[in-house]
């Protein structure tokens, strides 16, 4: 397979680190976008292809910056994983002041599409693979609630509401781009046996290692994200893939074409003092 270079968010820990090392061993180049540098660095040591770009996600100066850095490295980029992500029991803010999950699962990796999209317009055949859930399918969108918390925080609530603006996201950056040889799909990976929910008060986490008895490996759940990032196979765009990389209907809700529309003005308008002319849809 020809080389390519890829860039993907959260490569140092869980589904995004597996992926990772599958990439890196068919000898692709790869961009990895990371809070954590020195667990980024003991990652990468001993692998070849890896470039570690600094970037938190909850603070969209960061993911302008690291954009900027990627630019500066290369000139055209093949696949843009969007897959770090996180779940948080309690409510908390990013820099600027959006709710945790929404900013960093959705507006982070909005914003990070656009700025890097000239560069995957680049590419004779781009693709965009944005790591949803199956908790999207309980997901509801809450304009309200992207900055404010309203009542009692629920985790599960927030999270599957940040999976929902995955799939809306990825069909309409799908509409968008729909003249251009971009693809742009989204994916359920899978119930993976990582730390994802290992992060927030103990009672959680305990629940959360009980359900990932029942898990799949990192390695089987990064299979659809590289299906989707590197396979000939992939004919769609706008589409929500299972762990078993077969194509799945999504909700209702993120079928409804006008919210897609709603969800992309509001998120523009919010990232609109990050981005850098001519890079946007
Ligand atoms: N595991 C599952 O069963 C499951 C199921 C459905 C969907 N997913 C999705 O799969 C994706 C990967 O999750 P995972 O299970 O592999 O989780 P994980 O092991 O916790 O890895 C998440 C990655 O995201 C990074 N991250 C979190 N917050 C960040 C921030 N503010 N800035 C930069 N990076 C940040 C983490 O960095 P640190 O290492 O620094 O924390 C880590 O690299 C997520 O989008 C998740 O929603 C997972």
């Amino acid at each position: 397979m020809k080389k390519k270079t890829i860039v993907i968010t959260g490569g140092n820990a869980g589904i995004g680190a597996a992926t990772v090392n599958a990439l890196v061993k068919e000898n692709h180049q790869v961009f990895m976008l990371c809070r954590n540098m020195q667990k980024a660095t003991t990652f990468s040591q001993g692998k070849k292809g890896i470039t570690i770009i600094s970037c938190d996600l909850a603070s969209l100066s960061s993911v302008q910056k690291a954009a900027k850095e990627v630019i500066a490295q290369t000139e055209q980029i093949d696949v843009l994983i969007n897959n770090a992500g996180l779940i948080m029991n309690a409510f908390q803010k990013t820099n600027e002041g959006f709710e945790m999950q929404f900013g960093v699962n959705h507006l982070a990796h909005f914003l990070l599409t656009q700025l890097l999209l000239e560069q995957v317009r680049k590419s004779e055949a781009g693709r965009i693979v944005n790591v949803s859930s199956a908790a999207h399918y309980r997901g509801k969108i809450i304009f309200d609630s992207f900055k404010n918390k309203m009542g009692a925080y629920r985790a599960m609530k927030a999270y599957s509401q940040s999976k929902l603006c995955n799939v809306l996201f990825t069909r309409q950056l799908a509409k968008l781009l729909q003249d251009t040889p971009i693809k742009s799909n989204c994916l359920h990976p899978g119930v993976v046996r990582t730390s994802i929910g290992n992060k927030s008060n103990w009672l959680f986490s305990l629940g959360w290692n009980v359900i990932k008895l029942f898990g799949i490996s990192p390695n089987k759940g990064a299979q659809t994200s590289l299906f989707l990032a590197l396979s000939e196979e992939v004919k769609t765009s706008g589409s929500y893939y299972d762990e078993h990389q077969k194509e799945r209907k999504p909700s209702s809700i993120a079928l409804d074409d006008k919210l897609a529309e709603d969800l992309w003005k509001y998120s523009m308008d919010e990232v609109q003092d990050f981005l850098i002319p001519s890079a946007q849809v």
